[in-house]
């Protein structure tokens, strides 16, 4: 077993799943404005400090993405904020680009950009203890959207990132988000998912990447949250399973789910379902940021000082998402 492969199947092992904690300062001041707190470093850090230092990480997480910041942060006990997540027995990870700006030729689109110097940086992110890599591109669907030149550049842009972070060593999460925002069926979620994930395949092979070492983070087939079409979980779950079957190569060894703006218990049912309807080889586990924290961050908001409480919280739906990932969870199990 190749150690790249080895390491992803560490962080999905026994329905472990991945926190994303990644947010950008922009993205996170967002997040902690939302819930009246000052987005300061200080805070920022309290925060997320308060998460990797709970039980869940040695159980249920197996491996954190970080922002560059955070990467760079030292604990309150003067620990490298990537040796703390390491003591609690999960991996660091590091989001490596640098957002989605606007695309030129197709401008109501993005592209991801950040490949200038990436091979530097990811030495020193590597050298700061990341055993992993994200990068995510990120599509709307529309009637013309994505547009062959989004899907192509992205796909692009996700291979060569890909082929740099296996090149140091590191396990590349490779993230085409198709947002959720919009009045787009399913269906239509299910075909764009579809484009764009077999596109990310070519090129991903194209640039000679080892499929075994990366992890696949694909958003779940939903229909668009103005969408009229409404489909039940257990639809959702069995068209995710299709399209996944039908356009990843069988030698990626996991795909952790993103959750998109879908609530928490939502989240946590679909992964369930999609898990106990699961007949491929592969790992289905969670990368999730909001459908993680969002409770934990309501609570801690009023009560930074409850570590415990906090940490209690995100415990429980840590927990509920590493069932999830077995296909043993179920409603009476939350609070
Ligand atoms: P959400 O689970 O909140 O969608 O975040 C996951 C993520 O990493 C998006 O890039």
């Amino acid at each position: 077993m190749s150690e790249l492969n080895n390491i992803a199947l560490k962080i999905l092992e026994k329905g472990k799943g991945i926190l994303a904690a990644d947010e950008s300062t922009a993205t996170m001041t967002k997040r902690l404005e939302g819930v009246n707190v000052t987005s300061t470093p200080e805070n920022r850090l309290l925060f997320r400090e308060t998460l990797f230092n709970s039980s869940s990480m040695t159980e249920c997480i197996g491996g954190v993405i970080l922002y560059d910041e955070t990467i760079k942060q030292k604990s309150s006990k003067k620990n490298m904020i990537p040796e703390l997540i390491s003591k609690m027995g999960s991996y660091p990870g590091i989001k490596v680009d640098t957002g989605a700006k606007v695309l030129s030729g197709s401008p109501y689109e993005k592209i991801t950009e950040g490949l200038d110097g990436l091979r530097e940086r990811l030495k020193e992110y590597n050298h700061l203890g990341a055993k992993f890599t994200k990068w995510r591109g990120v599509f709307s669907i529309s009637k013309n959207f994505p547009s062959k030149l989004s899907i192509h550049a992205n796909a692009h842009a996700l291979a060569r990132y890909s082929a740099l972070v296996q090149e140091c060593n590191m396990v590349p999460i490779v993230e085409p988000e198709v947002l959720m925002d919009g009045e787009h069926s399913a269906k239509e979620c299910y075909q764009k998912t579809s484009e764009v994930i077999k596109k990310c395949f070519e090129e991903l092979i194209l640039h000679k990447v080892d499929l075994k070492g990366i992890i696949l983070k694909p958003n779940m087939i939903l229909a668009g949250n103005k969408s009229k079409d409404k489909i039940s979980n257990e639809e959702v779950a069995k068209l995710t399973l299709e399209c996944l079957e039908n356009s990843v190569p069988s030698e990626v060894p996991g795909i952790a789910f993103l959750s998109g703006g879908q609530s928490e218990i939502e989240a946590t049912e679909n992964l369930n379902l999609i898990n106990k309807y699961n007949k491929t080889n592969f790992i289905l586990s969670y990368s999730y940021g909001r459908a993680l924290q969002q409770s934990a961050l309501k609570f801690w908001s009023k009560n930074i000082q409850n570590v415990k409480g906090t940490q209690e919280i995100f415990n429980h739906r840590a927990k509920m998402n590493t069932l999830a990932a077995q296909g043993k969870w179920s409603n009476n199990l939350e609070i």
